[in-house]
């Protein structure tokens, strides 16, 4: 089973470069290009990230979303877990950065994305091979029968959230920490690192694991790396090679009408 850690190794690997028109080389040479996204690509469309200063682990305890905690006090788990992921996630939509890896995806530049989100938004851009590594807020799963539901089919007023047919827990569907990553985001996510010849990391800090592997797999793997995130990162000065310091949208908007 494949669980969420703090660490990713990291040693120094690569030359760093700023350069935008590189940047645009390595997009126009490519054959395989994987997109992996975090956090970062949704705070244009309102959604804090988890850490840094207005993160939302500096405004909500974590707690909430560990395994052991969610059992043992699911109505306080669930009243954190709906301000943040529904309430406030509910209302995002896509920004010019989800819509501008879906129109690189349509022009067949990107042929897929990892990404560590769990709210939608490159769907809903339009993004059609998206994994997602730590699962998705808009479906429910009952911890006893398994049964699925859409979040927008049960009544989130009534808290915890039951099963329609066993009445048990419903949990959202994305993964909590000291869970398993889902098998499938897993190995497509590792066969789409093994087979890239670009990578293009979009605001993550890269601390968590095993997410923050794929890239370095990439790496191992001979593909080059672009960088997006208006701060450094784990990857920047391991194994980033062309690191535009740069929101998510605005570097999007200009690879857009640059290629
Ligand atoms: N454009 C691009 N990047 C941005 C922007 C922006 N407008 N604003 C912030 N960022 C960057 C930050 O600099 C930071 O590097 O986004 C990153 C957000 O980091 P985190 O909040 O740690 O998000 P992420 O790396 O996705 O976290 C990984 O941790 O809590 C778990 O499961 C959760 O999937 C999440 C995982
Ligand atoms: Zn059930």
């Amino acid at each position: 089973m494949l669980r969420i850690q703090y660490f990713c190794v990291t040693r120094k690997t690569t030359k760093l470069s700023h350069s935008f028109s590189e940047a645009i080389d390595l997009i126009k040479k490519a054959k395989h290009i994987v997109a992996f996204t975090g956090a970062g690509i949704s705070v244009e469309s309102g959604i804090p990230p988890f850490r840094g200063a207005q993160g939302l682990w500096s405004k909500y305890d974590p707690q909430v979303l560990e395994l052991y905690y969610f059992f043992d006090n699911p109505k306080e788990s669930w009243i954190v877990i709906k301000e943040i992921f529904y309430d406030f996630f509910g209302k995002a939509k896509p920004n010019d950065a989800h819509k501008g890896l879906a129109i690189l995806e349509s022009k067949g530049f990107i042929k897929e994305i990892i990404t560590q989100n769990i709210d939608n938004l490159h769907q809903e851009a339009g993004s059609k091979v998206v994994h997602e590594f730590h699962g998705n807020s808009q479906q429910l799963i009952c911890t006893s029968c398994k049964s699925t539901y859409k979040a927008s089919e049960i009544n989130l007023n009534k808290l915890p959230p039951l099963c329609l047919k066993c009445n048990s827990l419903l949990k959202p569907d994305f993964i909590f920490f000291g869970e398993g990553i889902p098998q499938d985001a897993y190995f497509a996510s590792l066969a789409a690192a093994e087979k890239a010849d670009l990578f293009i990391l979009i605001g993550t800090t890269g601390e968590v694991m095993p997410a923050c592997q794929m890239p370095y797999i990439a790496k191992e793997n001979g593909a080059k790396i672009i960088e997006i995130n208006p701060e450094t990162s784990k990857f920047t000065h391991t194994i980033t090679d062309v690191f535009l310091k740069e929101k998510a949208s605005i570097a999007m908007n200009h690879i857009i009408k640059s290629l």
